[in-house]
């Protein structure tokens, strides 16, 4: 069994869509895919609208997602933490307890392009092409995943 959580901010925008994208592309039986924010600002909300279209529009459903918030037991239930940019990976990795818990983090871009520090920016503020942007980006990174899975 293969657990993997996303990570961004507010868990509304990025790490749905990563979340959604992770489980269309493993199977039930061998995976596990969750998402949460390292900010409260939403929890308990569903995803953003702009998020929600977006993955519709490919196909996925994730309006059932709820937000929830980072916890320092996500690196008990994980094995794979992948953050969406560099402050989402020192917030993550500030709660780390020990070497396997940091190590168990990265940035999810790392997956296609390793060591370049290549971030999903963070569409909220943005415009729905940001949308799109973010939703070929990991969809790239969770092909990548899934290839190095096999
Ligand atoms: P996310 O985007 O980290 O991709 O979910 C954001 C969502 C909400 C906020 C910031 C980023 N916010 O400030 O409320």
């Amino acid at each position: 069994m293969t657990k993997v959580l996303m990570v961004c901010l507010g868990n509304i925008c990025r790490s749905p869509l990563a979340e959604g994208i992770m489980k269309s592309k493993l199977t039930e039986d061998v995976s596990q895919v969750d998402s949460a924010g390292t900010a409260g600002y939403h929890i308990g909300n569903a995803p953003d609208p702009r998020s929600i279209a977006v993955a519709r529009k490919n196909g996925l459903d994730i309006s059932n997602q709820k937000c929830r918030k980072f916890s320092v037991e996500d690196f008990d239930r994980f094995d794979y933490i992948f953050v969406m940019d560099t402050s989402n990976f020192e917030n993550v990795v500030k709660l780390a307890r020990n070497p396997e818990d940091m190590s168990k983090v990265s940035l999810i871009m790392d997956l296609v392009h390793p060591n370049e520090n290549i971030e999903v920016p963070d569409p909220y503020y943005g415009g729905n092409s940001g949308f799109d942007y973010v939703y070929t980006m990991l969809d790239k990174a969770c092909d990548s995943f899934v290839e190095k899975l096999s």
